[in-house]
């Protein structure tokens, strides 16, 4: 049977270049980064060179890159830090859309007192700039991610940093990273969020951004690492492979995402023509090149589950959501935002594409769709 990963916004295979260069941190290469000796002094070279690298990348400074084990980590630590250990900030304003990784922190922080409010978005899940001139005080924290990974949607950033020129603002670009061009004195931004699976790097890395001037205090304590801001043994041979991967990503972001936008639009075709009722939950402009969210004007006779465990008989894996909340029946909090019904939100698939993808996956998967609906809607 043929089998086609369409869930790319989940996670990505590594890049067999980017698994030789993790190699020889993993055999030879094996010291301590914070260790005096030849060993220690070797890995901390290739960790501050990924740290140099990276940060050019994202047009940052290198001491304003802070490695973490991925993006979850790094949203809890800029909002918890913020609120708790840096005492910067008091009040936390997010998205509708945003990923748990930012929301249950969120929520965290609130039920101990800290000031929350959530900003409401339009039909497509994005945020109104003109919504969030109300916070631009400097005691508040914004955050609101750069791209959306159920839908893809592109949020205004850089018309929300105008908004609110005074309060912090942090965006989690764990999914937008390498996928659209990504800067941070363009945005504007105080925080970013960056993680390494997500563009066929290793599981278990990734970054965040604080601006220089900022004093940001370690959330996790026992170490001196990361100038103080995040304690941990570095993980070299992740490190460099977030480095390479992130590399790769920025050198071909032009071709990936022409080829990436070519797919998503011709699924989006295929499945205009061939799957009644269909409903988009992803806009034609303003979306990121890869990802393509639906779900389908019947969908209180559809089953999500069904769906998605149908595509994957045909050897099809997509998506019903946010994979970190799949397995809890919830209907998606990012589409009901949006203002579909919960049957809507439940029944959606997303499908998520790679460099890798070719027009023949895409027209398996909408064949193999038209397949399962079939039974479905008898
Ligand atoms: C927007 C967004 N933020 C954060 C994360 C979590 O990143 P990580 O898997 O590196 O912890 C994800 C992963 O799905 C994501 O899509």
């Amino acid at each position: 049977m043929r089998r086609v990963y369409l869930d790319h916004s989940a996670t990505t295979p590594l890049d067999p270049e980017v698994l030789e260069a993790m190699l020889p941190w993993l055999r030879e290469h094996f010291g301590n980064a914070s260790s005096l000796h030849a060993w220690g002094r070797r890995a901390r070279v290739a960790v501050e060179e990924a740290r140099e690298e990276f940060a050019a990348l994202i047009g940052a400074h290198p001491s304003e890159i802070v490695f973490t084990s991925g993006g979850t980590e790094a949203n809890n630590a800029i909002l918890k830090s913020c609120c708790q250990e840096s005492g910067l900030t008091d009040t936390v304003v997010y998205s509708a859309v945003e990923h748990h990784a930012v929301i249950h922190p969120a929520e965290a922080l609130a039920r101990q007192g800290v000031r929350t409010a959530v900003l409401p978005v339009d039909s497509w899940g994005r945020v109104d700039p003109e919504s969030v001139r109300p916070w631009n005080r400097p005691r508040t924290l914004i955050s609101v991610m750069h791209a959306n990974n159920e839908t893809g949607v592109i949020e205004p950033i850089r018309a929300i940093r105008d908004a609110a020129p005074d309060a912090l603002l942090h965006t989690d670009a764990v999914q937008s990273f390498g996928k659209i061009p990504f800067n941070v004195g363009q945005l504007g931004v105080d925080f970013a969020t960056f993680s390494a699976h997500k563009i066929h790097g290793p599981k278990g890395i990734g970054a965040m951004y604080i601006r220089r001037g900022i004093d940001f205090k370690a959330h996790q304590h026992g170490g001196a690492q990361e100038r103080n801001r995040r304690a941990g043994t570095e993980p070299v041979a992740l490190i460099v492979g977030f480095q390479v991967a992130a590399r790769r990503a920025v050198e071909q972001l032009e071709q990936r995402a022409r080829h990436m936008e070519r797919l998503t639009r011709l699924l989006r075709q295929l499945l205009r023509e061939r799957i009644p009722g269909v409903l988009f939950n992803t806009p034609e402009e303003g979306a990121l090149p890869n990802i393509l969210n639906i779900t389908f004007a019947d969908a209180h006779k559809l089953d999500g589950d069904a769906l998605i465990l149908g595509m994957d008989l045909y050897g099809v894996g997509v998506s019903n959501g946010s994979a970190c909340s799949a397995g809890t029946m919830q209907p998606s909090h990012v589409l009901l935002a949006l203002g579909r019904t919960p049957a809507q939100a439940r029944a959606a698939i997303r499908f998520s594409l790679s460099k890798d993808t070719t027009e023949e996956d895409i027209r398996y998967a909408v064949e193999a769709l038209e397949r399962v609906l079939m039974p479905m809607r008898d």
